[in-house]
């Protein structure tokens, strides 16, 4: 049996390394801007190795600017945000399992904090929310309490069907369309009890990476949770590009410490069947100040909401 999934996976591995070679051939004869195009009609119909398509075709702009190519695929909906529908996503058995490891560790933490999870949070932020449904889950399942959830992300399109389908459940998540770039404007000027990122700093570079976190940790009350790339290879001295797909591996303790935060914890999570790539799933406490700071749940912020709700 193992024989067998090695030499499927043999096979899987060829098949991508011939369309993304051979996208790149046909590539070499176009303009960046004719690629581009391409590989939106192509991704438009959802093709198998729409992924390895997107990478041979824009192999130059991997190389070169690989922010400007996650930027591109995430903001149209193409390649590995493709799977991101209401039907694969929504449901506690649709959420991988680093995500739940991290819902985990951030109660077991809460509680030690002398916090009730289910009574004492009383807002969230994620920053990469896709359709929303890990604030969904929070929801329903973790936070009852919990009347802020709010979100943003880059994809427009899972903005837009995620908010769809959320109301359609009546939920409180609140999703917003922006760039990361602009979380802290987003976020408005409070503090929420826990601010969340999973499996999205990969897409930016180190100094957008360390923007993001310092936001993070300036609006978060209780805890910021992390999920991000980790080298297979041991610890790092710093952000480092991964060469198949241009995703950043950051230096994650370093970049909270920087901006003032504590780790609390950090899980290693190796690659396997259900976890696409090693990983970090990190708790990092804000500095003092911000914890003590108002929630953005406190009956006085309210009317700043509706302002985020405007974005
Ligand atoms: C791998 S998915 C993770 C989604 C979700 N956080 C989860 O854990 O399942 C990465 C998400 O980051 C979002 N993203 C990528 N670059 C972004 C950017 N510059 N600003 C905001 N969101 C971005 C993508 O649109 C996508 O929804």
């Amino acid at each position: 049996m193992k024989k067998v999934h090695s030499v499927r996976r043999r096979w899987k591995s060829v098949v991508c390394g011939m369309i993304r070679w051979s996208a790149w051939f046909l590539g070499q004869a176009l303009p960046l801007s004719t690629r581009r195009a391409l590989v939106a009609s192509v991704g438009r119909r959802k093709p198998r190795g729409g992924f390895e398509f997107a990478m041979g075709m824009l192999n130059d702009l991997r190389r070169r600017d690989p922010v400007s190519l996650h930027r591109f695929l995430w903001a149209n909906h193409l390649a590995y945000a493709e799977s991101y529908e209401v039907s694969k996503r929504f449901g506690t058995r649709n959420i991988n399992p680093t995500r739940l490891l991290l819902f985990d560790n951030i109660t077991t933490h809460l509680r030690s904090r002398g916090l009730d999870p289910r009574k004492d949070i009383h807002s969230v932020f994620e920053i990469g929310c896709s359709m929303g449904y890990l604030l969904r889950h929070l929801e329903e399942e973790v936070f009852p309490s919990a009347s802020i959830l709010n979100g943003l992300d880059i994809d427009a399109y899972a903005v837009q069907a995620g908010s769809a389908h959320l109301s359609s459940l009546g939920s409180r998540v609140k999703l917003f369309s922006a760039d990361m770039e602009s979380a802290e404007r987003i976020m408005g000027r409070q503090s929420y009890d826990l601010v969340l990122c999973c499996g999205v700093l990969m897409y930016v570079n180190e100094s957008t990476a360390q923007k993001v976190v310092r936001a993070m940790l300036s609006r978060a009350a209780h805890l910021v949770g992390v999920i991000c790339l980790a080298s297979p290879g041991g610890d790092l001295e710093r952000s480092q590009v991964r060469r198949s797909d241009g995703a950043f591996i950051h230096k994650m303790d370093r970049l909270i410490h920087r901006a003032g935060g504590r780790v609390v914890s950090s899980n290693w999570i190796g690659a396997s069947a259900s976890v696409r790539s090693s990983c970090h799933v990190i708790l990092a406490e804000p500095p003092l100040p911000a914890r003590r700071g108002p929630s953005v749940s406190s009956p006085a912020c309210r009317p700043h909401i509706k302002t985020i709700g405007g974005v």
